[in-house]
């Protein structure tokens, strides 16, 4: 048999018909792209995220573009262990099953080593990783017991460098550990059906960043991260979702404890 001549349509390998999902972070940003990029590939989505009225809203968006598709919001905060375990518990309740999840939500802070407080330290190994492992285990509890499963982490380009010119010590340090959480499970799981990967954003333009990219300090960073891009330009959130919809899909199904990287080329120079 040949394997190329017998395998089903490469479109069709990419759809997500009769998958359900999970997002965190889905309210906004990237995770609302993510979630809609999901929908549009026929899965079930639930957008997770501690503002429940903003994740309804994306609700609301998936429905009036996807017609017939089936999304719910639910509120959880990714740090605590018994939301975060209810949270897939009521996925799987209310879907039947889960087969992708990504793990998304996360938060910056631009502060300096020297004189930062222990307490955003902790704070951001909280949000930025140790959710990602109380996901990935929560989500492994089914995934491991049906055989299948697609874990997809949002890391980032700054697990593999340091941004300038802003200092986040913190934050590059949790995304490392992203990197290596992924390639750690993903290794770990690998023989048992459930695939965990991870997407790198650089630089990608949310709502936040633009906001952020309006006020006095933004006005003189954003040109400096443009001038170390190679497209000059930053990402739109839209950039990402055809890395998730590979990575949630038969289509990478060989792929697992790696990491694809979507910034224009920034880790390039
Ligand atoms: N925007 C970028 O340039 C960029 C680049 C690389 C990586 N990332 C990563 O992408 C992910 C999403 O970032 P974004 O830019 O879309 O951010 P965003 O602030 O626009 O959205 C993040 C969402 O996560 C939610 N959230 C935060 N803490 C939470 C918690 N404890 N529990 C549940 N929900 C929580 C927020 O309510 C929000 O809806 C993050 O992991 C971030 O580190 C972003």
């Amino acid at each position: 048999m040949d394997e190329v001549l017998s395998s089903k349509n490469i479109l069709e390998r990419f759809s997500l018909k009769d998958r359900s999902a999970l997002v965190t972070g889905g309210a906004q940003g990237i995770g609302r792209a993510l979630a809609h990029a999901l929908a549009d590939a026929g899965a079930a989505v639930a957008v997770v995220d501690m503002d429940l009225a903003l994740a309804n809203v994306v609700v609301d968006e998936i429905k009036e573009r996807n017609v017939g598709s089936q999304v719910i919001a639910l509120k959880a905060d990714v740090t605590n262990q018994s939301e975060v375990f209810a949270m897939v518990d009521e996925v799987v309740k209310t879907f039947g099953k889960l087969t992708i999840a990504c793990n998304n939500a996360g938060i910056g802070q631009w502060i300096d080593a020297e004189t930062m407080p222990y307490a955003d330290w902790k704070r951001m190994m909280d949000v930025n990783l140790n959710s990602v492992f109380l996901c990935a285990q929560a989500e492994a509890k089914y995934m491991l017991a049906s055989g299948y499963g697609k874990i997809i982490n949002t890391a980032s380009m700054s697990g593999y460098i340091v941004n300038y010119p802003q200092n986040q010590s913190h934050y590059n340090t949790a995304k490392s550990g992203v990197l290596s959480l992924t390639r750690s499970l993903g290794a770990e799981w690998a023989d048992r059906g459930v695939r965990v990967n991870s997407i790198s954003p650089g630089y990608t333009k949310t709502a936040l960043v633009g906001d952020l990219l309006k006020t006095e300090i933004g006005q003189k960073v954003g040109p400096v991260w443009i001038a170390q891009t190679p497209q000059k330009k930053m990402g739109a959130v839209t950039d990402l979702q055809g890395a998730v919809v590979y990575l949630a899909s038969e289509a990478s199904d060989f792929m697992t404890a790696s990491d694809i990287v979507v910034d224009g080329g920034y880790l390039a120079w």
